[in-house]
C-alpha cells in the first residue's frame, strides 16, 4: 500500500484511525523557513470535531514535529509531523467485518486485503488521515507565501444554498439518525500566472488527484465547472482585460492549458453524505449469507462537509506548492 504523492513537495501520510499514532513525512521542504508546532494550531481547529453535526470523538490533535526543524526553523531535511490517537472505541467496528456498511468502505477492503485486515475506524480510510494533510497543507501555504490567499467556503449542504438554512439541514438529518453531503468551495488569489505544466501535470490534473484521495470526495469542478458548458461560447469565454491576463469573468477558475493564468483559482468539491449512520440500513451479511438490517454502531459525521474546509484547502496548497516548486 503506497501513500505518497508531489514531485518536488513529497508528502508520505502514515498510520491509521485507531493506530497509536499518525503523521507525515514531507521531503522537499526549503531550509530556513521559520515553523513550530504552534503554526499548526489554527488550521488543525477548523478540522476538529466539536460543532454539532461532527463526530462525538474528541481527539487532541496535537502535532509532534520529529524532524526537519531546529530552533524553530527548517533545516532542508525530511520534516516528520505526528499525531497521536487516543480517543479511539476499536469495538463499534468489529460487526463491520461480517456485515459491511453499504457506500463504505468494508467490503472492497475485505476483498482486497482480507477478513483480518484493520478497519478499526475505518482504518487507513478514515477522514482521521486528513489530519496529517492539513499539518502538510500549513507546511504548504508557509512555502507559497504570504502573497497567496485562500478564501473557502461550504456553498451546498443538502442541496441546499442558503446558508442560513445549512444548521437546520443538518439537524433535520441527524434526527432521522442521517446524513447529509456538500459542496466546498476554494477560491486562491495569488498563484502567478505560469505555474502548472501541459498534460499530465496540470493545475488541474494535480488538483484533482489530490483532492480526490479526501474521503468522501465525489467530484471536483473548476471554474463554473459543469454548469458553464449549458452557456454558448460567447457567453462564457472569460475576456482579457489587462496586460498581466487579469478577465473580466472567470469561467475557466483561473486555469488555461493547464497553467494558472495569473486570475484566481475556483474549484468545487462535492462531499457525499457521511456512509454510516444510524438508521437501519440493508445489507449483504457475510457471516449469514444473506441480506440483513445493519444498526450500525460508532461515532460518526452527520455531515462531513462541516469539517472538510480546511482539507481541501490543505490539499489545493499541497497540489499548488508541489507545481510552484516544480516551474
Ligand atoms: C473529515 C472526514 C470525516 C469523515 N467522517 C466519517 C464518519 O464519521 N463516518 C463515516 O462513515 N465516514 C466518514 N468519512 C468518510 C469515509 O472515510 C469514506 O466515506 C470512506 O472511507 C469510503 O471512501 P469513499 O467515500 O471515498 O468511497 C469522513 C471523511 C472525512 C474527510
Amino acid at each position: 500500500m503506497t501513500n505518497g504523492f508531489g514531485e518536488r513537495f513529497h508528502i508520505e501520510i502514515y498510520g491509521a484511525s485507531h493506530a497509536p499514532s499518525l503523521g507525515v513525512r514531507i521531503e522537499g521542504v526549503p531550509a530556513n523557513m521559520e515553523l513550530s508546532e504552534a503554526d499548526f494550531a489554527a488550521d488543525l481547529e477548523r478540522r476538529r470535531s466539536g460543532r454539532r453535526g461532527t463526530t462525538p470523538r474528541r481527539e487532541g490533535d496535537v502535532p509532534h514535529i520529529l524532524s526537519g526543524v531546529k530552533d524553530s526553523v527548517t533545516d532542508g531535511t525530511l520534516l516528520e509531523i505526528a499525531f497521536c490517537n487516543e480517543n479511539t472505541r476499536s469495538s463499534d467496528y468489529e460487526q463491520f467485518r461480517f456485515h459491511p456498511r453499504p457506500s463504505h468502505v468494508d467490503l472492497v477492503a475485505r476483498r482486497k486485503y482480507g477478513e483480518e485486515f484493520d478497519l478499526r475506524g475505518g482504518g487507513p480510510f478514515s477522514g482521521r488521515m486528513t489530519l496529517p494533510m492539513v499539518a502538510a497543507g500549513v507546511v504548504a501555504k508557509r512555502i507559497l507565501g504570504s502573497g497567496v490567499h485562500f478564501t473557502t467556503t461550504i456553498v451546498e449542504i443538502g442541496g441546499e444554498r442558503d446558508s442560513a438554512k445549512f444548521d437546520e439541514v443538518v439537524e433535520a438529518a441527524m434526527r432521522d439518525g442521517d446524513s447529509v453531503g456538500g459542496v466546498i468551495e476554494c477560491r486562491i488569489s495569488g498563484i502567478e500566472c505560469g505555474v502548472g505544466e501541459p498534460m499530465f501535470d496540470s493545475v488541474e490534473s494535480v488538483a484533482a488527484h489530490i483532492l480526490f484521495a479526501i474521503p468522501a470526495v465525489k467530484g471536483v469542478e473548476f471554474g463554473s465547472g459543469f454548469a458553464g458548458v449549458a452557456l454558448r461560447g460567447s457567453a462564457r469565454n472569460d475576456a482579457i482585460i489587462d496586460a498581466d491576463g487579469r478577465t473580466r469573468t472567470n469561467n475557466e477558475g483561473g486555469i488555461n492549458g493547464g497553467i494558472a493564468n495569473g486570475n484566481d483559482i475556483v474549484v468545487r468539491v462535492a462531499i457525499k453524505p457521511t456512509p454510516t449512520i444510524s438508521r437501519q440500513q440493508q445489507t449483504y451479511h457475510f457471516g449469514n449469507r444473506q441480506i440483513e438490517p445493519l444498526n450500525a454502531k460508532g461515532r460518526h459525521d452527520a455531515c462531513i462537509a462541516l469539517r472538510a474546509g480546511v482539507v481541501v484547502e490543505a490539499a489545493m496548497a499541497i497540489a499548488l506548492a508541489d507545481l510552484t516548486l516544480q516551474k
